[in-house]
């Protein structure tokens, strides 16, 4: 019925998350908040695990890409669940190590990763850095020898598909700011850069061709690119590498006319390319890792908002404005995202009113979703914007000084908030 399964009808005509109404949750923790059912994100972790265990045997990991949605607690269910986890900063890092993360299980990103971040992720024996440039390169291996340990990476490369555009295009990525690039000769000269490099230990090769993709081909085809580059770097260097991560970007439903590929049709598909070319390019199989961020937490989360001015301008449009905005989730206003926007306290009732969601910011731009069909509210009504576990609290901001709303995690029905409303105090405190 709706755009995910945690998300139902329930006796009363409301909106229910994991079991537990929505108009409940509202009135327990106010509003606006992010709401997650822990048992969707469990089962999408699992379901990643089965696939990539069934494809590749033990020769295969997932890592969460916490960029999506980072806070201690959705650290600690990766944990359990027995993912691994990407991380692209500091604070992310510093998040999972609180969450008692396993840090050989991390996997440090970034295309700037700062000294200070570097240092961390050493001190902290991260599993693997992802190298970015060769900047970055020559500076891990001088601080790898000052802490005398040995820095596992991997190489970013840019594989040149660009997964946006439907006849992807094999050069357009060229002008990415991220990685290394094949085209030039400068991905080669890193891994031998590498090689030579004290302290410095090449592991693997990684590439992330894009965010909510639905097509099969782009993943297909940056397989084999990764594949070709880990041959021809064995041809020139007697060298092989033995880790393959191939990113995220595995697409999910937002609108229900959207039609993402089941991300077992992509994991069936891509290890077979895997399987079958390596041993053509007479590589062995390498290790295989995917990142995925919004296929695991997107559908399982929603925002909550309350009703207030309702304006309604004639021939023009209706604005129903909310209780927060573009600051806790910029989406719309970054991307145009489409979301389905449903009035949880009526549910049960038609949507057959056309509105245009606004938030409270001061700026005209604050809009969560236009021209979208929800039920005749009123102020008071409590609005739930679905599918918004992925990059709403991650990317949320204090504009005008609005505090961040909490998470409220939900399990077999019982409410728990997981991350705290922020408050006017903290706003302050770091003023002088
Ligand atoms: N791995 C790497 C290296 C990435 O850069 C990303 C996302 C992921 C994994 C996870 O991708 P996912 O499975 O979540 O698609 N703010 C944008 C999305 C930016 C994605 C950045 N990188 C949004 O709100 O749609």
């Amino acid at each position: 019925m709706y755009v995910s399964d945690c998300l139902t009808l329930n006796e009363k005509g409301h909106l229910a998350i994991g079991g537990c109404d929505t108009v409940d949750i509202a009135s327990a923790f106010g509003t606006p908040a992010y709401v997650y059912d822990e048992n969707e994100i469990i089962a999408n972790c699992r379901a990643f695990s089965k696939s990539v265990e069934r494809c590749y045997g033990g020769n295969g990991m997932v890592l969460y890409a916490s960029k999506a949605f980072c806070c201690k607690e959705i650290c600690r269910i990766c944990g359990r669940e027995g993912l691994g986890l990407d991380v692209v900063s500091g604070g992310e890092l510093f998040t999972a190590l609180s969450a008692g993360f396993d840090p050989r299980r991390i996997y440090f990103h970034g295309n700037n990763k700062t000294h200070a971040e570097l240092c961390q992720a050493l001190e902290n024996g991260v599993g693997r850095i992802v190298v970015d440039n060769i900047f970055e390169l020559r500076h891990l291996s001088e601080l790898a020898a000052r802490y005398v340990k040995t820095a596992e990476i991997l190489l970013r490369i840019k594989p040149g598909i660009d997964a946006h555009t439907h006849d992807f295009i094999k050069t357009g990525q060229i002008d990415s700011k991220f990685g290394f690039a094949l085209e030039t000769g400068e991905a080669m000269q890193a891994v031998k850069t590498a090689l030579q490099l004290e302290n410095i230990s090449l592991a693997g090769v990684h590439c992330h061709i894009g965010s909510q993709i639905f097509d099969i081909d782009p993943f297909e085809l940056a397989a084999r690119v990764m594949l070709d580059f880990i041959a021809a770097a064995k041809a020139e260097t007697g060298f092989e590498i033995r880790e393959l991560n191939l990113g995220g970007g595995f697409g999910i439903q937002y609108l229900k006319s959207d039609r993402p590929t089941p991300f077992e049709d992509y994991m069936e598909k891509v290890s077979e390319v895997i399987k079958s070319y390596s041993g053509q390019l007479g590589v062995k199989t390498p290790f295989v890792l995917i990142e995925p961020g919004r296929a695991i937490v997107g559908a399982a989360g929603i925002t909550l908002y309350t009703v207030g001015a309702v304006k309604e301008i004639p021939d023009v449009r209706t604005y129903v404005s909310v209780d927060g905005g573009m600051g806790d989730n910029p989406r719309y206003v970054l991307y145009q995202s489409r979301y389905e926007v449903v009035c949880a306290n009526k549910a049960a009732e038609k949507r057959d009113f056309t509105a245009t969601v606004a938030g409270k910011c001061c700026e005209s731009g604050d809009l969560i979703q236009e021209w979208t069909h929800i039920q005749p509210v009123e102020p008071g009504d409590i609005l739930a914007v679905l599918s918004t576990g992925a990059y709403n609290y991650s990317m949320a901001s204090n504009y005008n000084r609005i505090c961040r709303p909490p998470v409220i995690m939900v399990k077999d029905g019982q409410p728990r908030v997981v991350v705290k409303r922020e408050t006017f105090e903290q706003l302050t405190q770091n003023d002088i």
